[in-house]
């Protein structure tokens, strides 16, 4: 091991994603192993701005792999947005004796470790923790595996009642700007359309289907992105089927934050897994500024700049798979 880090910090930031656990466990239990101390820092970056620090050892994370949510809570933190902000952080780090990071999060997160680790030259590696899989740089991120299996169980019950009654079903899942989610889980539920709010092409679709009339299909499931410009794009959806469509007999139905938890699947502890343990080891070789990932399957490091906001582009041949297999 190349560098001098004796006390790195961890940390999860914005929406918490299941299997983050098993990532900060990872996180902990490598330190550890490489007699380097470890910190968890609470709630995200405004943890770091209140100083609220903990000290980990093998136990704090005993029996933490297979729970939702993130043991060192999260927040979404305006104040690090300021310069102000970042500077109560970077005392708080110094007065605790941290010297590198690992940030587990999303676009947000990396956002902001992108700053703050130029701005004070502080070494940090991320973790992608995100139910969106939205970030450029892995094949996939932890909590996306878990989201859409939570997604795929709650529609199958849908479909049951959509089939007894007749019901033409719209089902909005999550994803902020990116319909990533709602394309493989309308793979997943084998669904009769899928609309993101970013494509326009599968909106024609939908209408055209429906024009068709009801054909031999009792029930229908249509998978909505959510829309996070102004938000309630499956109930928008919803109206106009219902004006416009009034033969179908329409529900809407919005899973929300229940694909946030559960527990995580065993496909995102063990990426979990594997990234915690290659973020230590890297950070403690000298790399810094950098998100892991999975590329297929072999680690991949993208710079925090890059890996934001990068979102891939709805694929078209998975569009393409809902509309051939929903015939
Ligand atoms: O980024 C994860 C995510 O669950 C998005 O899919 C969603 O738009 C957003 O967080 C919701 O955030 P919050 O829980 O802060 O309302």
């Amino acid at each position: 091991m190349k560098t001098n880090i004796k006390k790195i910090g961890v940390f999860t930031s914005g929406g918490d994603a299941p299997g983050m656990n098993a990532a900060i466990r990872a996180v902990v239990r490598t330190a550890l192993y490489h007699k380097v101390e470890v910190v968890g820092i609470m709630k995200g970056f405004e943890g770091m701005i209140t100083g609220e620090f903990m000290d980990m050892d093998m136990h704090s994370v005993a029996n933490t792999i297979h729970r939702g949510g993130t043991i060192l809570k999260t927040s979404r933190c305006e104040e690090f947005k300021t310069a102000e902000g970042r500077k109560k952080a970077y005392d708080n780090l110094k007065a605790a004796n941290i010297d590198a990071l690992i940030a587990i999060g999303g676009d947000g997160t990396f956002v902001g470790t992108d700053v703050f680790g130029k701005e004070y030259n502080i070494p940090i590696m991320g973790i992608p923790g995100t139910i969106d899989n939205d970030l450029y740089g892995t094949d996939f991120t932890i909590g996306y595996d878990t989201a859409i299996n939570t997604v795929v169980n709650a529609v199958d019950k849908i479909r049951d009642t959509a089939e007894s009654h007749d019901r033409l079903f719209i089902v909005e899942v999550m994803g902020r700007d990116s319909g990533l989610i709602a394309l493989r889980t309308a793979i997943g539920v084998g669904a009769d359309s899928v609309l993101i709010p970013d494509s326009k092409r599968d909106f024609d679709f939908l209408i055209k289907r429906l024009e068709m009339g009801r054909r031999y299909k009792s029930s229908k499931i249509i998978m909505v992105g959510e829309d996070e410009e102004d938000g309630g794009f499956g109930m928008r959806i919803g109206e106009m089927v219902r004006e416009k469509f009034p033969n179908y007999d329409t529900r809407v139905s919005v899973l929300g934050h229940l694909q946030r938890g559960g527990k995580p699947t065993c496909m995102d502890r063990v990426l979990a897994s594997r990234l915690g343990v290659c973020a230590v080891e890297q950070l403690l070789k000298g790399r810094k500024g950098e998100m892991l990932g999975l590329v297929h399957k072999n680690v991949a490091y993208t710079p925090f700049a890059a890996a934001v906001k990068h979102i891939e582009d709805i694929n078209d041949s998975m569009l393409k798979i809902v509309e051939i297999l929903s015939l």
